[in-house]
């Protein structure tokens, strides 16, 4: 079976990393791939959401694959680098919502694979972690970038710093998490995030996701003319017309996308 499986769920696209044996670690190919599918499932009308998981119950991802860089000179390490940078920023840049359903720990680059997406859902028990200094690198896959606006800079320089492992306890706790769930509850908890994200209108997700990321970190004037023109952005859809209408009518809206 192939390293990265990807499968239609409703209105989701899932990807799974399928290396358990190596505890879903990403190798260079794996990377493009993952690059080229997330684009190619971004660009699909018909898919409002993408969900990345990894197979069995160990890992979520350990993160860059640690043997096939072994024999790798310093030299030629640029384009490894370079792949799983660009994998990770895929999802980063993502126009739809993007879920990480983290059914076990996370290092590495497995983590800042995690840190791309929009909302992150950890089972519990898992641990996570940046722990490429103890490797003798540090992260390269936006991890310095992303942990630090998501958590602060004092608590991203104790992790990153000090590649400390953390429980998802912990992680839930700085807010590094959503959510951390029970294996039992795991799928569950997930299908009702999904299914809480269906019942919003896909364009207006999409402005207001891109009205964050493009504003962060702007002055509040710039970010405020971004979320004006994000606004704008979904004033003459159907969606827009169908909400007024169904709340009008006191019904659910049926939300199509355009
Ligand atoms: N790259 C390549 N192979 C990896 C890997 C990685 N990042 N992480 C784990 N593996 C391999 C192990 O070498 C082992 O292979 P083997 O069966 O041929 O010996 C297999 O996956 C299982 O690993 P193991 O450590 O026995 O499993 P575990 O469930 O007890 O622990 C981890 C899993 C992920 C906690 C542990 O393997 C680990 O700490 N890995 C390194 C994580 C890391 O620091 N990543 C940052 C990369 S920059």
């Amino acid at each position: 079976m192939s390293d990265l499986v990807v499968e239609r769920r409703g209105t989701a696209a899932w990807i799974t990393l399928n290396r358990p044996e190596v505890r879903n670690a990403l190798s260079r190919d794996l990377n493009l791939r993952l690059r080229e599918i997330t684009i190619d499932l971004d660009e699909r009308d018909d898919v409002r959401v993408i969900v990345v998981t990894g197979s069995g119950d160990k890992a979520f991802c350990a993160g860059a694959d640690l043997k096939e860089r072994r024999d790798v000179s310093p030299d030629d390490t640029g384009v490894y680098v370079n792949a799983i940078s660009a994998a990770i920023s895929s999802f980063g840049d993502a126009r739809k919502p993007t879920v990480c359903a983290m059914n076990g720990s996370a290092y590495g680059g497995g983590l800042e694979l995690a840190l791309a997406c929009d909302f992150r859902i950890l089972v519990e028990g898992a641990e996570v972690g940046l722990t490429e200094v103890k490797l003798g690198i540090i992260p390269g896959g936006g991890g310095t970038q992303r942990l630090p606006r998501l958590i602060g800079e004092a608590r991203a320089k104790e992790l990153i710093l000090l590649g400390r492992r953390i429980s998802a306890a912990r992680a839930l706790e700085i807010g590094l998490v959503h959510q951390v769930v029970p294996r039992a509850g795991f799928a569950a908890a997930v299908a009702a995030l999904l299914a809480e994200l269906d019942t919003c209108a896909p364009l207006s997700v999409q402005s207001a996701k891109s009205a964050i990321q493009r504003g962060y970190g702007k002055s509040l004037d710039e970010g405020l003319d971004i979320e004006r023109t994000s606004y704008d952005a979904t004033l003459f859809s159907d969606d827009r017309n169908e909400g007024l209408a169904a709340f009008a009518e006191g019904r659910p809206p049926i939300y199509r996308g355009h």
